[in-house]
């Protein structure tokens, strides 16, 4: 019988006297696996998103080939100046807090069911169900796109998802259309591939509370996401790390930025050109991280496949079997997902 009571984070936290980790949530086997990275050797690339819209052409070829650099060496980048208020921004950070304020008793009608693609789930961990180790994190995730669904409470919260995730889709569009002409792909290419307007967009807000011992507990284990691309924003507690070159760095909290990385979806569209890069959250003693990544993808029914055209180009034969996006997001989900490459599930042996 699957725990269904597992406590929230949050409460447990809260509840005081809690001076070390409690050994459900003991993820780090070696302390110094979770021990902060320091790599300073490295600029992180930042994408000035306004030379992308309303710059000159050159403007917007440089910024272009910034992009191009940066699908390639990282797959992950900064983008500034995207037009998304703070107020829009900030405003969803605070509903989000909000919500996770909620008693846990008026969380419930939102805990959603086995379902991974419920149009709203809230929780602790990830599912705790199948987690072998529970995660330093409560969740709330709705589906925004193509249909918006939000939880009725708290006052407030579905306008500013609402927005927000209008805003943040559009950001996205546009980094998708820039992306393809990367690719030497028509603008247009990614999201006919994807049946982007129908695409789904899951806006997932994680509450990460202060942990006495941050180095032995994990917010969210290294993964993939699963879609095209993801935009993140968080307060101001960083968390986030990024795998690069074999190590982990630490990928600072920049104010109103949103941080973009590449999903699976994107390497196998444009067959390892763009790949999907491994992160994880890490926690911290001193204050609650909230971040919101919201996950573009394709619709649910398409099946991506690398595009004959990049293929053509760069003679090569398909790595990956196709798969609905559907199918893919509950193989990712399902216990078969955990600490694995998803992707190596649809790779072509040779
Ligand atoms: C995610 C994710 C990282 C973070 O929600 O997929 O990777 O920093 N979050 O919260
Ligand atoms: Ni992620």
């Amino acid at each position: 019988m699957a725990p269904t009571n597992v406590q929230t984070i949050k409460a447990l936290s809260e509840s005081g006297a809690l001076s070390s980790v409690p050994s459900k949530y003991s993820f780090a086997t070696n302390p110094n696996d979770l021990a902060n990275p320091n790599d300073p050797d490295h600029s992180i690339p930042t994408i000035d998103f306004s030379l992308l819209t309303s710059g000159s052409p050159q403007q917007r070829s440089t910024t272009l080939n910034d992009l191009k650099r940066a699908c390639e060496d990282w797959g992950f980048f900064m983008v500034i100046n995207h037009g998304v208020e703070e107020r829009v921004m900030k405003g969803m950070l605070h509903m989000c807090e909000a919500f996770f304020d909620l008693r846990d008793d008026d969380k419930k009608e939102f805990q959603g069911t086995a379902n991974v693609l419920d149009p709203i789930k809230c929780g602790t961990s990830s599912n705790v169900a199948i987690d072998k180790v529970l995660l330093w994190r409560d969740f709330i995730k709705v589906i925004s796109h193509p249909h918006f669904n939000s939880p009725h409470k708290p006052l407030g919260f579905s306008e500013a998802a609402l927005e927000f995730s209008k805003r943040t889709r559009e950001v996205a569009t546009e980094l998708v259309k820039a992306i393809s002409e990367t690719l030497g792909l028509e603008a247009d290419y990614i999201a006919k591939a994807t049946n982007w307007d129908e695409g789904l967009q899951l806006l997932a807000a994680n509450y990460y509370p202060a942990c006495p011992e941050p180095e032995r507990a994990i917010g969210i284990p290294p993964h993939t996401d699963h879609g095209l691309v993801t935009l993140l924003i968080q307060n101001q507690m960083g968390g986030l790390q990024v795998l690069h070159k074999g190590k982990w760095v630490n990928w600072d909290a920049v104010p109103n930025a949103f941080v973009v990385n590449l999903g699976d979806q994107m390497q196998v569209l444009t067959n390892d050109t763009y790949k999907s890069v491994w992160h994880r959250a890490v926690v911290n003693n001193r204050a609650t991280r909230i971040s919101i990544a919201v996950a573009h993808g394709p619709s649910v029914d398409t099946v991506v496949v690398a595009s004959p055209e990049l293929l053509e180009r760069q003679g090569q034969s398909p790595l990956y079997a196709g798969m609905s996006y559907r199918d893919y997001i509950e193989l990712q989900q399902s216990s078969k997902g955990y600490m694995k490459p998803c992707i190596d599930y649809i790779r072509i042996s040779e």
